[in-house]
C-alpha cells in the first residue's frame, strides 16, 4: 500500500548486488577450502541459491544478516534438486561451477522473469569448446567431460550468464580459455575479482575480451560482495519521480554513470561522491530517448523503472529494448496510474502526462514491480501493488528502505504461500 505524492528525504543504504551474489555463491563450490562471503543481500533468489548448494552437500551457515560461510566439501551429489532450481534463472551458474570441479553437471533448464524467449546456445556452445558434452533433449541440461581443456570462443551476442558460466567452468581447465565478446557487466568483473583472489589466473574482466589460464586449486577467501547497481539506480529513479533529496549510499559511482547521464539529461541533479550518490529533483522531468545495451550502455534492468519515470515527463519519450525481445508485459498495469504508452516492438512511446493517479495493481516480475512502486510513490492517493514476492525476491527491505526516506508504504499480508520464483 502506497500514499503516493510525497517527495522523498534523506539517506539509504544499497546492498550487496544480487546477481553477483547469485554467481559467487555457485562459485564458492570450486574452492577447496570454506569461504566467507560478505554484503550479500538478504532476498529470496540469493537464500534459495544457498539452500541448493546446502542440499547437494555443502555446509551454508548464515553467520550474520549478510554474511555466508560456504564449505563446499561436503558436496556428496553434485546433481542439485530439480524443483528448487527449475525456477530460477541463475541456476544455470551451478552448470559451470559443477564441471569444473566434478567435470559433470545436470540442471533443470532454467526459468526466471517471463521477459520472451531465454536461450542458453551460447553457454552450451562455450562448454561444448572447453570439451563438455552436453545433451538438452529433456527438461534437464545433461553435461560431463573426461577433461576440460582451454579455447578460445567468440560469443555471437554479448551475454552476462554466458561470459560468468564460461568463467567459471574454465577456470581450472588445461591451458587457456580467451572469451571474445565478454559481457562487460560489474558483476563479471566481481565474479572474476572473487575467483582470482581464490588463486585463479583471470585477465580482462571488464573488457570484452577475458584470458583465463587453468589453475589446479582454488583456495578460501573472506569475500565482499559489490553494491547493487541495480538497486540504488532505482532508488535513484524513485527520488527522481516523486521528487526530493536523498543520499544513495554504499554505492561504486562508476558503475551508474548511464543511469546518472540519463537522470541529468532528465532534469535531476546527481551529485557523485567517493561511494555515494545524492539525487535531488525539484523542477519539472524532461522528455529523454533511452536505448538499452549491454554494460557500460543504460542496463535493460533499468528499462521498465525509466518507464515510470518518464511517464510524468514534459513531453515524448523513446525507449528502444535492445536486450529482451518481451520486455513491455508491465506497460498495462503502468496505465492503469493513467500513463500513455504505447508499445511497438522492441520501442515505448511514451507521451508524458502532467501527473499519474493512484490504482491497484500487480507486479509481474521483479523490475517491473520496482517500476509500479515508482509510479505509485508519484501518484497522488493510495495505490495498492499486488505479488509484491516478484519485488521481494531481488530488493533487501524495499519496503522499510522507503519508508526511512520518507515514503507512506506498507506491507499487507494476505497470507498466500511463498513460492519460489526467479
Ligand atoms: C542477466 C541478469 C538479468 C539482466 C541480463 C542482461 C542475472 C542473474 N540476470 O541475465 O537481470 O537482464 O543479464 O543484463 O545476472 N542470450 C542468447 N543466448 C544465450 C544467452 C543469452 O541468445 O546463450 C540472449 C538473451 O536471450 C538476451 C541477451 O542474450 O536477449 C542477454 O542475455 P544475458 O546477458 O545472458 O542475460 P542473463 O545473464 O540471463
Amino acid at each position: 500500500m502506497i500514499n503516493g505524492g510525497k517527495s522523498l528525504h534523506g539517506r539509504v543504504n544499497i546492498s550487496g548486488a544480487k546477481n553477483a551474489a547469485v554467481a559467487i555463491i555457485p562459485a564458492c563450490i570450486l574452492s577447496d577450502e570454506p569461504c566467507r562471503i560478505e554484503n550479500i543481500p538478504n532476498i529470496k533468489d540469493v537464500n534459495l541459491i544457498a539452500d541448493i548448494i546446502r542440499n547437494m552437500g555443502a555446509k551454508v551457515t548464515k553467520v550474520d544478516k549478510s554474511a555466508f560461510e560456504i564449505d563446499p566439501r561436503g558436496i556428496v551429489n553434485p546433481v542439485p534438486s530439480y524443483d528448487m532450481v527449475r525456477n530460477m534463472r541463475a541456476s544455470y551458474y551451478l552448470l559451470g561451477a559443477l564441471l569444473g570441479k566434478y567435470h559433470r553437471a545436470e540442471v533443470a533448464m532454467p526459468g526466471g522473469c517471463n521477459f520472451g524467449v531465454r536461450p542458453v546456445d551460447q553457454h552450451l556452445k562455450g562448454f561444448e569448446a572447453l570439451g563438455v558434452e552436453c545433451d538438452c533433449s529433456g527438461d534437464v541440461i545433461k553435461t560431463r567431460t573426461d577433461k576440460l581443456t582451454g579455447a578460445r570462443i567468440y560469443f555471437d551476442i554479448v551475454s552476462v550468464g554466458a561470459t560468468i558460466n564460461i568463467i567459471l567452468a574454465a577456470v581450472k581447465a588445461e591451458g587457456m580459455t580467451v572469451i571474445e565478446n565478454a559481457a562487460r557487466e560489474p558483476h563479471v568483473v566481481d565474479v572474476a575479482n572473487f575467483l582470482n583472489s581464490m588463486g585463479a589466473n583471470i585477465r580482462g574482466a571488464g573488457t570484452d575480451v577475458i584470458k583465463i589460464r587453468g589453475v589446479e586449486h582454488l583456495k578460501g577467501v573472506t569475500y565482499s560482495i559489490i553494491p547493487d547497481q541495480i538497486e540504488a539506480g532505482t532508488y535513484m529513479a524513485a527520488v527522481a519521480a516523486a521528487g526530493g533529496d536523498v543520499v544513495i549510499r554504499n554505492v561504486i559511482p562508476k558503475h551508474l554513470e548511464s543511469i546518472t547521464a540519463k537522470l541529468r539529461e532528465i532534469g535531476v541533479e546527481v551529485e557523485e561522491y567517493d561511494e555515494a550518490v545524492r539525487v535531488i529533483r525539484n523542477g519539472k522531468i524532461r522528455k529523454c530517448n533511452i536505448k538499452t545495451m549491454p554494460h557500460p550502455g543504460v542496463p535493460t534492468d533499468m528499462q521498465p523503472q525509466f518507464a515510470a519515470l518518464l511517464s510524468i515527463a514534459d513531453g515524448t519519450s523513446i525507449i528502444t529494448e535492445n536486450v529482451w525481445n518481451n520486455r513491455y508485459q508491465y506497460v498495462s498495469e503502468l496505465c492503469r496510474f493513467g500513463a500513455n504508452i504505447t508499445v511497438d516492438v522492441r520501442k515505448a512511446i511514451i507521451e508524458g502526462v502532467p501527473s499519474l493517479t493512484a490504482s491497484t495493481v500487480r507486479a509481474t516480475d521483479l523490475r517491473a514491480g520496482a517500476a509500479l512502486i515508482i509510479a505509485a510513490l508519484a501518484a497522488h492517493g493510495t495505490s495498492e501493488i499486488e505479488d509484491i514476492r516478484h519485488i521481494e525476491r531481488g530488493y533487501e527491505d524495499i519496503i522499510e528502505k522507503l519508508r526511512g526516506i520518507g515514503a507512506d508504504i506498507s506491507r499487507q499480508s494476505i497470507g498466500s504461500p511463498i513460492v519460489y520464483t526467479a
